[in-house]
């Protein structure tokens, strides 16, 4: 097992680390000579089934849900395609008005948890078409599917999704602009430009682990100072929001910590009178057209003492005065900001795990796919 984790301690820290690559494997063949190759969507539109699409709703559970809940912002916003994105144990039991004219999503990992393969049987046989976003090749989801895009991110052993969580975003924004471009949303101009920044995002990764690694980092003497947490906050907007959630699971998970995620708007309609100085809040404040008005909550909570955790672009000297703690990430595109966000926080979780001494690979009461209901 230690030849396993590759001179790792876990196999989540490795795993973690393994996300440049995982990345780039997302990517590869699929970005070429600055355009977008997607063979698999392109086999399904020739065979009709994305014509008459009205509507698309995304089925999964868990990280995978977050990786959902980014699709909405994301194909909404490239391909003006209405998107919902629902857990697959609501979805299943909501007698879901679906058809031939709703694209269905599902997206899993493991391409075996119950709750997703049934509700997505449902859909297929009110005749939508569906498409999988997968890492596990021939799991029982990709056969229930008309497309399957596979995050090829290499095995995931640590129960908690860091890797496939980054790779699930990467593919699924490319179907997003896969769906733009059909659509006729996005131009070879507007294109390249998203493709370029989606090649860089590995290096960009990479910086952020590689100051982690480093003399300099900042993150593991953070985590240790709130090892005795008994309470923390995400707070996000846009395309912050699914990461403050997904910062809130990985914590939760692998430290037991109870950890929160919140739209950063929803703060002062009641959690907010949950802060006080013992239950720090982490907003999640990159470069984004919500900027100001995630800062303006940062303010707010600020002004009651809790201490304040952000994440924030490289060069962002004005969050400094509103920051007890600062996690920077490079400069990406608002979009795909949760794909470098999502890191300092699971390294946050897993240095704060290993403070608590818990079982970061295998934690309590989770199983690494869920196969029953
Ligand atoms: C993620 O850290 C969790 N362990 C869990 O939420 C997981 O994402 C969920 O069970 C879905 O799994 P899947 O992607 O294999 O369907």
């Amino acid at each position: 097992e230690a030849a396993e984790k590759g001179g790792y301690p876990h196999f989540v820290i490795k795993e973690i680390n393994e996300q440049p690559d995982a990345l780039r494997r997302a990517l590869t063949g699929r970005i070429r000579d600055g355009q977008l190759h997607l063979p698999e969507m392109e086999r399904i539109e020739h065979a009709g089934l994305l014509n008459g699409i009205q509507r698309i709703i995304v089925v999964a559970c868990g990280t995978s849900y977050h990786v959902g809940m980014l699709a909405k912002y994301a194909i909404e916003k490239w391909a003006r395609i209405p998107v919902e994105a629902i857990t697959a144990a609501e979805f299943r039991y909501s007698d879901p008005i679906v058809g031939p004219e709703t694209l269905c999503i599902a997206i899993t990992q493991s391409g075996e948890t119950a709750d997703t393969l049934v509700g997505i049987r449902q859909a297929r046989e009110h005749g939508a078409p569906v498409i999988a976003i997968t890492n596990i090749v021939s799991s029982a989801i990709t056969r229930l599917a008309d497309a399957v895009l596979y995050l090829q991110a290499g095995p995931e052993i640590g129960v908690v999704a860091t890797k496939s969580f980054v790779s699930s975003v990467a593919v699924l924004y490319l179907l997003g602009l896969y769906l733009g471009q059909e659509r006729g949303r996005i131009n070879p101009e507007q294109m390249q430009e998203f493709l370029e920044a989606l090649e860089i995002l590995p290096e960009q990764i990479q910086q952020i682990l590689d100051h982690a690694n480093s003399e300099h980092d900042t993150i593991e003497p953070l985590a240790r100072r709130m090892a005795d947490l008994k309470s923390i906050m995400f707070i996000g907007r846009g395309v912050g929001y699914p990461t403050a959630l997904e910062g809130a699971l990985k914590l939760k998970e692998i430290s037991y910590i109870h950890a929160e995620g919140f739209p950063a708007g929803e703060l002062k309609h009641g959690s907010i009178a949950l802060l006080d100085p013992e239950t720090p809040l982490v907003g999640i404040a990159t470069a984004s057209h919500v900027y100001e008005k995630v800062l303006s909550n940062i303010q707010e909570v600020r002004a009651r003492d809790a201490h304040v955790i952000v994440v924030a672009t490289a060069g962002d000297e004005r969050i400094k005065q509103h920051a007890n703690d600062i996690m920077y990430v490079p400069a990406t595109l608002e979009m795909f900001s949760p794909l470098l966000a999502s890191v300092p926080l699971q390294l946050f979780a897993y240095h704060v795990a290993v403070a608590r001494n818990c079982n970061v690979d295998q934690p309590r009461n989770l199983a690494k796919s869920v196969t029953v209901e």
